[in-house]
């Protein structure tokens, strides 16, 4: 049987948030991000993961977060929520901008222990999760890909889902699953969360 190792959450709070990652100039810890189209549930994992309702604003109206916003957890390492890649309904200048935002913060995040990235677990990966999943995989980063919103799943499709992830985003393994709404999921999320924090 797994053990999962849940960390006891002492501190969870807002520090700063960013325009860009040149702009850092906070102590440097490990950092966890997460990073999915916008929308998906970024926000609202985060919250899930930390037991609170409101640290973190979600919207039901997608390009909410639109900053890299770090999170000090237990004094002693970050969860960065960053703004959603995808957004249609933006000025393509906008989205171009972002793009780079996120593709620069991979590259010169100090200490980037993680990334967790969400994708819909309803849909095949969009050309977005594909192209962030390449970058993970060609920046070497420690990356695993969650498939968010299960509840809105029926029980008898999640087996083919999951193989639909797997196979157009190239995972050696099939994506965890979550549901904030349904609380589902956060436990192996925290077991590689917390395993990375041990491992390095
Ligand atoms: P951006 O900040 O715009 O990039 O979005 P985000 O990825 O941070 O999404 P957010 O957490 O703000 O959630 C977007 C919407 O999806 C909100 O209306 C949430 O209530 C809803 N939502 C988030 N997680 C789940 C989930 O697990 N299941 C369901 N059914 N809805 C969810
Ligand atoms: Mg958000």
């Amino acid at each position: 049987m797994a053990i999962f190792k849940i960390m006891k959450i002492i501190s969870s709070e807002y520090v700063k948030s960013f325009t860009q990652i040149r702009h850092f100039d906070l102590p440097v810890l490990p950092a966890i991000a997460f990073i999915g189209r916008s929308n998906v549930g970024k926000s609202s994992l985060i919250n899930h993961l930390l037991n609170r309702k409101k640290l973190v604003k979600t919207s039901s109206t997608p390009g909410k977060t639109q900053l890299l916003n770090y999170f000090l957890i237990n004094q002693s390492f970050y969860f960065v929520d960053l703004p959603g890649y995808g957004f249609a309904n933006v000025p393509i200048q906008v989205k171009e901008s972002w793009q780079k935002v996120i593709a620069d913060f991979i590259v010169r995040s100090p200490e980037l222990y993680l990334t967790v990235q969400l994708v819909d677990a309803r849909h095949k990966p969009s050309k977005e999760d594909i192209a962030f999943r390449k970058m993970a995989v060609n920046s070497n980063l420690n990356s695993i890909v969650v498939a968010n919103k299960i509840d809105k799943v029926k029980k008898s499709q999640i087996q083919k889902l999951s193989k639909q992830i797997q196979s157009v985003l190239e995972l050696n393994q099939s994506p965890l699953f979550h549901s904030s709404l349904k609380k589902i999921g956060k436990e192996k999320i925290w077991n590689i969360i917390s395993g990375c924090l041990d491992k390095n």
